[in-house]
């Protein structure tokens, strides 16, 4: 069978949607400095519009992470692939993710950045698949949207590295 895209959240929904995460945020902080954390790659179209929400003081960091290698589903395996530049210590960390499916990329993650020290951790998701999850301490403070156990792309999400550039996300099939 051919592949095919069946759009699940326009790209009007994810915007209106981004404002609201952006208020929250904005309210959240009130005016205290925020690190926002990109995980690269599938978070950066989230992380470049919700950042632009933003009204505290904001530095940006970027970190790698990959898990999925070219198959639909988790390995299990996080590699990090990028470290971010600055030290954390005593900074308000806002992780940026594409997407909270196992949960186990941002357990690692999360597990990286409190062995150095940062005031809080939070986390921003534009997905959430609360079925997939396998870790019970992961949980977005932020949330976009939450969807079923199907395999999504678009708006930074990918398949075999494809896709990230659509601005809708939208369920795969191959
Ligand atoms: C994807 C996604 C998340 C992670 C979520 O990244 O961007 O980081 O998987 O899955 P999990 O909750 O099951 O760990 P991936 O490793 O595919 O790398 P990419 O962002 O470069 O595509």
């Amino acid at each position: 069978m051919a592949e095919s895209i069946t759009p699940l959240i326009s790209k009007e929904k994810i915007s209106t949607r981004i404002r609201e995460l952006g208020a929250m945020i904005n309210q959240d902080y009130a005016n205290s400095p925020v690190m926002a954390v990109c995980i690269l790659k599938g978070g950066v179209i989230f992380f470049a519009d919700l950042v632009r929400e933003l009204t505290m003081p904001v530095t940006c960091e970027f970190l790698g992470t990959s898990s999925y290698g070219s198959a639909t589903e988790s390995s299990g395996e996080v590699k990090l692939t990028l470290d971010i530049t600055h030290p954390i210590e005593g900074k308000n960390i806002l992780i940026f993710e594409d997407i909270i499916d196992t949960g186990l990329t941002l357990k690692y993650i999360k597990k990286l950045l409190m062995a150095r020290n940062p005031a809080s951790i939070k986390i921003a998701t534009l997905l959430f698949k609360p079925e997939s999850l396998q870790v019970s301490d992961i949980k977005p403070d932020y949330c976009g949207f939450e969807i079923g156990k199907e395999f999504v792309i678009g708006y930074g999400l990918d398949y075999d590295g494809l896709y990230r550039q659509l601005p809708y996300v939208g369920v795969f099939k191959k």
